[in-house]
């Protein structure tokens, strides 16, 4: 088993009878859907899934998981999902899927979020390893652009074909930037209150623990 299966795995001790789950995004998330798919099979478990992306979505029906869809929650019980970066204080950096809206919605109504990383996500500061992607309405772009510029530098994302611009399940742009100054709370703030970002991929006072696997072993970070 690698780190990354071996943390999703240690996730499903927190899953029990008739819960709401929400599934993430990658590969991390992946290993998580199929064991959650099987726990949920062989013990008869009662599970229901709301996905946070439409790859989690197909990647759990095939898995056989009961999907249900967000218009159909108000809150869930658990959210496993896994992360781009993580710091000591819990905050994390999401959204290279493209998928922020839905990934936050899931992270914000759970009663319980669960990160699931290897020990190569952990840094010291959040966006020291990627660029903060900014999701943002297409009209607004340009304008959200040159604001985004006065504090960091970058630009809009690209597609995978590199023929266009990358369009999100929502229907909008990335914007990737750089921050030199690294203040989680002050970057938050400032993409959060910034008209024309729909949502970001600073994940604040969001999580609730995170499983942190190296080497074949796990440790914990929880909130008080
Ligand atoms: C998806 O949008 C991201 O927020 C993922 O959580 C992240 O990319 C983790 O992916 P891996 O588990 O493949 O590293």
């Amino acid at each position: 088993m690698n780190d990354k299966e071996l943390v999703a795995h240690q996730a499903l001790q927190y899953v029990s009878e008739n819960m709401i789950v929400g599934l993430g995004t990658g590969s991390t998330a992946n290993y998580f859907i199929d064991a959650l798919a099987k726990r949920n099979k062989e013990e008869k478990l009662n599970i229901r899934a709301v996905s946070s992306s439409v790859v989690s979505m197909i990647k759990a029906k095939e898995a056989g998981l009961p999907i249900i869809a967000m218009e159909q929650i108000k809150e869930i019980d658990l959210y496993i999902d896994g992360a781009d970066e993580i710091d000591a204080d819990l905050s994390l950096l999401k959204g290279r899927g493209y998928d922020l809206v839905r990934e936050k919605l899931l992270a914000r109504s759970a009663k319980k979020f669960i990160v699931i990383v290897d020990e190569s996500k952990i840094v010291k500061k959040i966006g020291n390893n990627f660029p903060i992607p900014s999701e943002v309405q297409p009209f607004a772009w340009e304008i959200v652009k040159n604001i985004l510029m006065k504090k960091g530098t970058g630009d809009i994302r690209i597609n995978a074909a590199k023929d266009g611009y990358a369009i999100t399940s929502c229907g909008n742009f990335v914007l990737d930037f750089n921050y030199p100054e690294k203040n989680t709370a002050e970057l938050n703030a400032l993409l959060s209150q910034t008209p024309g970002i729909v949502e970001h991929g600073i994940f604040y006072n969001l999580a609730h623990g995170a499983l942190i696997s190296n080497n074949g072993k796990i440790r914990e970070i929880w909130k008080n």
